[in-house]
């Protein structure tokens, strides 16, 4: 998708479609108006007349527009304009970016813009203009006999109201195009089966990144041999049931100035099946295990975005890469496993097996003195049952870490929900025979979660996802969402606006 941005008057555009989003009350927009002016009130006429209901998320195609040097016109419902919040934008946004992709046009012109919104600007909005449409042409048919055709739609052009505004727009759109490649990445790597995207097909596609990026980024890969001789013996517990083999990936990116600044460290839980081992789950819905590598491919999907944007930082993107299955040589429920660190850990729930494989990798993450540490992981069903499939878990063991995950969340409208992490539930982790048991009982599931995680992460200040609620849709819908990228990269932008700060002040 290539786009563009322009602050003439939108009747002049010559284009196949200008979308225009209309208030089910109240005034039109000023580029709607522009192109009613120039109609003889073709889109106040309509509204007037009952022919369009501006109802939220309501699309009218208008196949000409006499006066106007478009094509067609698409009128998007906004609903009532005292309702216009960001969920109202995008769900308006989103239906609009559908239709216009089905459309037989190759070029259109979005008026999004113009639509008022409380503490967002342009660029924020040009962002998410981008990031819609990107998505909505997502299409994951790889393995149908005929796929459906790709949109025809190849360029976006976007109003401004003056250069200033232009100016905005077009760093926005230029971070939410990349931004929603990364986050399709992510669905394509999320949603192909466990026997595609095993571990080593992980590990494949760590190299094509580093091969494409022109050396911004490098991929190291740990096989079970490099394991066994560091002493992950936790994360390779995991994989011992599967024949197919466990992997570390680490991902380098370096964009800082100073090649020594500490790295924004990111650790993705990647078990490309989970069937639950020894502790077996139940064979219902249990095909949505693939998409428990969902932390892992959000992890590439940031990466990706990242080459996209290039921002001065230094970062490491880290992968736990393992098949959980019941094979003869699996850990079973009383196993003792030595972890990375030297703790041992009682693995009393062959199921609770992200923890098992995140602990080792976090322990390998103290090797970069990281600034910060976000770890994301499809870790608990409990997570599902405390927020639904609209906010992220977050637990973290520091309070301003926590709040940036948050603010970024706010920001990208990816959002996330902070647990407590109090020293009260560490005790649900006591175990007789080991220093810490896997699991810590039905109460509070994805705290006790983060509890165990937090016995690995002393040394940096860390931060964790649990997204086992938001990487995935199930039912009609089944898929991966993308979640948590626009918040990861987000949070990466915000560290370097950060550092741009305090570099200002210094
Ligand atoms: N991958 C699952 C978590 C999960 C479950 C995600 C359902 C999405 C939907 C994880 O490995 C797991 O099995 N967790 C167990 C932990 C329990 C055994 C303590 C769970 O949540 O049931
Ligand atoms: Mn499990
Ligand atoms: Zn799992």
């Amino acid at each position: 998708m290539q786009f563009s941005v322009q602050t003439a008057n939108p009747a002049k555009a010559e284009t196949d479609c200008v979308v225009v989003p209309v208030f089910k009350d109240g005034e039109l927009l000023p580029a709607a108006a522009k192109l009613d002016d120039a109609s003889e009130r073709l889109i106040g006429q309509l509204v007037e007349r009952g022919d369009f209901d501006a109802t939220l998320g309501n699309v009218l195609m208008v196949p000409f527009a006499p006066g106007l040097c478009t094509a067609r016109l698409m009128l998007v419902g906004l609903g009532k304009q005292e309702n216009c919040q960001e969920t109202a934008f995008l769900r308006a946004l989103d239906a609009a970016s559908e239709a216009l992709i089905k459309l037989p046009a190759d070029d259109a012109v979005t008026t999004f813009i113009d639509v008022p919104l409380e503490d967002r600007d342009s660029a924020w909005k040009a962002r998410k203009i981008l990031e819609a449409i990107v998505r909505a042409g997502y299409r994951f048919d790889r393995f149908k006999s005929s796929p459906t055709p790709l949109s025809s739609l190849k360029q976006l052009t976007l109003t401004a109201h003056d250069s200033d505004d232009a100016r905005h727009i077009e760093a926005g759109a230029q971070e939410g195009l990349a931004i929603g490649d990364g986050i399709n990445y992510t669905r394509t790597l999320a949603n192909l089966p466990g026997n595609v995207c095993t571990p080593r097909y992980l590990a494949g596609e760590a190299e094509i990144l580093a091969t494409e990026s022109s050396g911004a980024l490098t991929a190291e890969i740990l096989d079970e041999d490099a394991l066994e001789a560091l002493g992950a013996g936790s994360l390779l517990s995991v994989g011992r049931g599967s024949a197919e083999p466990t992997r570390l990936i680490v991902m380098h990116y370096r964009g800082a100035d100073n090649p020594d600044e500490a790295p924004h460290v990111l650790v993705g839980k990647g078990i490309t099946f989970d069937s639950g081992g020894i502790s077996l789950k139940p064979g219902a819905g249990m095909d949505e295990m693939k998409f428990d590598m969902g932390g892992a491919a959000s992890v590439f999907g940031t990466a990706k975005a990242v080459l996209g944007i290039r921002p001065r930082l230094n970062l490491v993107f880290i992968v736990a890469a393992a098949e959980n299955m019941p094979g003869s040589k699996a850990t079973k429920p009383g196993d003792i496993v030595t972890t990375l660190k030297g703790l041992t850990v009682e693995v009393l729930n062959t199921d609770a097996e992200g923890r098992l494989a995140l602990c080792d990798a976090l322990t390998y993450a103290e090797r970069f003195e990281p600034a910060s540490v976000v770890d994301i992981a499809t870790l608990t069903g409990a997570v599902i049952t405390g927020l639904g499939h609209h906010a992220s878990g977050l637990l973290s063991n520091d309070d301003d870490i926590a709040l940036d995950v948050l603010d970024a969340g706010e920001t990208a409208w990816d959002r996330a929900w902070h647990l407590p992490l109090w020293d009260e539930y560490q005790q649900q982790l006591d175990s007789n025979f080991a220093d810490l048991a896997n699991i810590g009982g039905a109460p509070a599931g994805t705290i006790t979660a983060g509890c165990f995680l937090s016995r690995f992460t002393d040394n940096y200040p860390w931060a964790h996802l649990d997204i086992a609620g938001t990487a995935w849709h199930s039912g009609k819908q089944k898929g991966a969402t993308g979640r948590p990228v626009g918040l990861l990269t987000q949070y990466l932008l915000d560290r370097q606006n950060e550092a741009d700060v305090e570099d200002a002040e210094r």
